[in-house]
């Protein structure tokens, strides 16, 4: 049982900076803004946290759920923690403190009433969903990948370079499942002449590989140019991986993600919303259906697919060859020549009956990833169909996050 604290006693939350991919999650969570970052870390002011837990289960490494007893004058403030390699050990409480509870005791704390669900989606995965594995390489402990295939996906002459990149482990174990993804450590320096932090990636190929029964997996690395407001610069991990030769080696750790699973049960529907390279998990999740297609056992795939055209989409090529009665492919393109300018939230709108139909249906999980720009067209488009079938839409949208039916990964 938790006591209660000594007022000047404080359960103080702090982000491992050693685990911790600096992937934002968190601080978009953080319904009351204790959470902040530089191009260091991200650090939870002990002056705003009130210790809700709203952050703790949509962080995919775990970073998040770190907790130090301490005396509150001697908090670790912002400033302190920016400048972090690592956490610091336990401190032993003076003797006014020692009323305070110890050892199981410095779980974190739990909030009288559920945390304030600022997320959009779900933090827990699908009901049948695989167990994953996560953090089994850290940056302590990063995994040696060799490069076995390095190739454009997009059409040459287009402005979106994007590339799969198939990473093999040998004879090290790397269990990865749909919807998980992994860290690479690029190497070389920031300017402080500090290590690069990881850059986190999904996975674009299906549990048991890149290939059937090979210890590998593969990636859809985007090259960037530029920044979100369209001024230049230099992706630092993306071109390093852009780049690689095959036979190159690669620091890797992770795996990483616990709710962006797909469920495991047979008959389950996908609902797959994506821009660009948010089309990895999709095509991750697809390939796991494309591979048992034989066994009777799958549910139906509708994916909505956002590019500028068909030769920045990637992986056309090969989508276009899906059977049409193994998946419903819906391409919303936004810059094609002669038509007009097209998103995946206005295609949902279009495909009402089909999305009500699985929307319908609880075996139906819903998954979202590409830009942040399109997570509110997308909710939006989902009420506005669910409301069309005179549904109560917070109602349905509450089942689908609760039952980890609805996710999301923007960025
Ligand atoms: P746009 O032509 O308006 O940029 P990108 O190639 O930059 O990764 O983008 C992938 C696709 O997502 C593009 O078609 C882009 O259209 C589209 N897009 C941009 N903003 C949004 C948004 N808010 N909602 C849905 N799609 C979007």
């Amino acid at each position: 049982m938790n006591a209660p604290l000594p007022a000047e006693v404080l359960k103080q939350h702090l982000i491992d900076p050693e685990i911790c991919i600096r992937c934002n999650t968190c601080e978009e969570t953080c319904p009351i803004k204790a959470i902040s970052h530089d191009s260091n870390n991200y650090v939870v002011d002990p002056e705003i946290c009130n210790g809700c837990m709203a952050c703790v289960p949509p962080c995919p490494t775990g970073a998040i759920d770190n907790w130090r007893l301490m005396v509150r004058a001697e908090a670790y403030g912002v400033q302190e923690q920016l400048g972090w390699e690592e956490l610091p050990g336990e401190k032993a409480l003076p003797e006014m403190a020692a009323a305070a509870p110890a050892g199981d005791e410095l779980d974190a704390p739990q909030p009288a009433a559920p945390a304030p669900s600022a997320a959009p989606g779900a933090t827990v995965p699908p009901w049948s969903a695989a167990h994953p594995y996560v953090n089994l390489y850290t940056h302590k402990t990063p995994m040696t990948a060799t490069v076995v295939g390095n190739y454009r996906v997009t059409g040459a002459d287009t402005e979106s370079d994007i590339h799969h990149i198939v990473l093999d482990f040998g004879e090290l174990p790397f269990p990865v499942l749909e919807g998980q993804s992994i860290g690479i450590l690029p190497p070389g320096a920031d300017a402080q002449g500090r290590p690069h932090h990881a850059r986190q990636y999904s996975l674009a190929s299906p549990r048991d590989g890149e290939r059937a029964g090979y210890n590998n997996l593969s990636l859809t690395v985007k090259r960037v140019t530029e920044d979100h407001a369209g001024a230049a610069a230099h992706g630092v991990c993306s071109n390093y991986l852009c780049d690689l030769a095959k036979n190159d080696k690669v620091q890797v750790i992770g795996p990483f993600g616990h709710t962006f699973l797909m469920p495991n049960h047979p008959r389950a529907n996908l609902i797959m919303i994506c821009t660009g390279t948010g089309s990895a998990p999709m095509r991750a999740m697809t390939e796991r259906y494309r591979r048992r297609i034989e066994t009777g056992e799958n549910g139906r795939l509708l994916l909505f697919f956002g590019a500028r055209t068909e030769r920045e989409l990637p992986y056309f090529g090969p989508l276009m060859k899906l059977p049409r009665d193994f998946i419903d492919i819906n391409l919303a393109l936004s810059r094609e020549a002669g038509q007009p300018k097209r998103y995946v939230q206005d295609l949902i709108r279009d495909r009402a009956g089909a999305v009500r139909e699985l929307l319908a249906d609880r075996n139906t999980c819903i998954y979202v990833c590409g830009l942040k720009g399109m997570e509110v067209g997308v909710l939006d488009a989902l009420h506005d169909v669910a409301v069309q079938a005179g549904q109560d839409w917070s109602i349905l949208h509450d089942a689908l996050r609760r039952e980890g039916r609805l996710h999301f990964e923007t960025y």
